[in-house]
């Protein structure tokens, strides 16, 4: 039985990683499973790549298709000719996509398109914001996917509203909690730290990469100057994804206490988060593990795709509009933000529960 697992942007690499130890573990007591792992290269730096592939203990990829860069259009096509080629040459029984990516889409489309059945890893999860590209993604992949793996109830009802029957709903839990638990104990502070002399609980992280906040350039300078107003003059730590960095760059701003650095690796990035103060965040996945490691998190966003993150977990909406920040920072300092509460099925296990089902998938009639 063959599966071919894809696997183009930094977030799926920390979603696929524990699927492959899991499925390394099954064949190793004799399960006749076996995958194939295609990179499409969407993120290829060292920095949102390899470093993942290192630290996650990832195999090397099967095949990678190269195609980075270009318009979401020019991307989502070569995506598409280039895995055609790769799944006509390796067949499979399965197409495993994850996440939101432009990837995820692009390869499910050509896996059912050669009928071969999808199988989508963190479907249902919905934002209504069709202005997000990752929207787009998740509501065509789940069009055409045929075993969906979700990671939270309001996924489940969102799929059942939108007429999948409940024998193909697998609710397993989250794999990106799989490896953030796993990795725990693994976690180590980036050069920065050192560097700064920080003190945990003494500063904050922040990330932003959407092209709502990041790609007009007064919005991503009005964003920056009012977390800095109210941040109480602690450092603020900012891993810049490369998306951002070309506007930044034109920008040319420079505050005392905002330190601009490099994208970091799994095991440094998370290393700062679990000792900071707060996450400042635009990212959907850094609010799913800010919410595990019970550190508060605002979300620069005006929705949210996780909403038991906002119920359960640590994070809040603050929404888009920059003004908006002030009241929150200012309730992080005087010490009330709400404690991380237990998140149903985010505990570790998510990618046993998924290779379960592989398992049993295998057996019937079915595959
Ligand atoms: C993508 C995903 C987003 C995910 C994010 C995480 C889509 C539509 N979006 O956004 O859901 O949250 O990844 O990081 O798939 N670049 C580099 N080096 C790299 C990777 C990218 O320089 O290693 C450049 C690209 O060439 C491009 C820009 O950064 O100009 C943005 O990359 P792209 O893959 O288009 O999407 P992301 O913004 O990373």
């Amino acid at each position: 039985y063959k599966i071919t697992i894809i696997a183009g942007a930094r977030p799926n690499f920390v979603k696929i990683a524990p699927i492959i130890h899991e499925l390394e573990q099954v064949k190793s007591e004799g399960a006749t499973i076996n995958y194939r792992l295609v990179h499409t290269g969407q993120h290829y730096d060292k920095n949102m790549s390899g470093s993942f592939f290192n630290q996650l203990k990832i195999p090397q990829p099967h095949v990678n298709l190269n195609c980075y860069g270009g318009s979401h259009a020019t991307q989502t096509a070569s995506i598409m000719v280039e895995f055609e080629k790769e799944l006509l040459s390796n067949p499979a029984n399965l197409v495993l996509v994850v996440g939101d990516v432009t990837s995820t889409m692009a390869c499910a489309i050509v896996a059912q398109k050669l009928h071969t059945k999808v199988a989508h890893i963190e479907a249902g999860i919905r934002s209504d914001d069709w202005s997000m590209p990752e929207e787009i993604n998740r509501l065509i992949t789940d069009s055409i996917t045929n075993y969906f793996f979700t990671t939270s109830e309001t996924a489940n009802k969102n799929l059942i509203n939108n007429g999948i029957s409940k024998d193909y709903i697998f609710f397993v839990g989250n794999t990106m909690i799989d490896s953030l638990l796993k990795h725990r104990p693994h976690f180590f502070a980036p050069p920065i730290w050192n560097k700064l002399n920080l003190i945990a609980d003494n500063y904050m992280v922040l990330t932003l990469h959407r092209p709502a906040n990041v790609d007009e350039e007064n919005r991503l300078k009005f964003t920056i100057d009012s977390i800095l107003a109210h941040s109480n003059n602690i450092p603020i730590i900012f891993p810049v994804h490369p998306r951002t960095k070309k506007v930044l760059e034109r920008l040319e701003i420079s505050y005392p206490k905002l330190y601009c650095i490099d994208p970091l690796s799994y095991l440094e990035f998370n290393y700062l988060v679990e000792n900071a103060k707060a996450v400042l965040t635009d990212s959907g996945g850094i609010t799913e593990e800010a919410s595990i490691q019970d550190i508060p998190c605002m979300t620069l966003r005006d929705n949210t795709e996780r909403p038991e993150t906002i119920t359960l977990g640590t994070n809040v909406l603050v929404g888009m509009d920059p003004i908006k920040i002030k009241p929150h920072l200012a309730r992080l300092f005087k010490g009330q933000w709400k404690r991380g509460q237990q998140i149903p099925k985010w505990d570790g296990k998510a990618s046993k529960r998924i290779v379960d089902v592989f398992l049993e998938l295998q057996k019937s009639e079915d595959l």
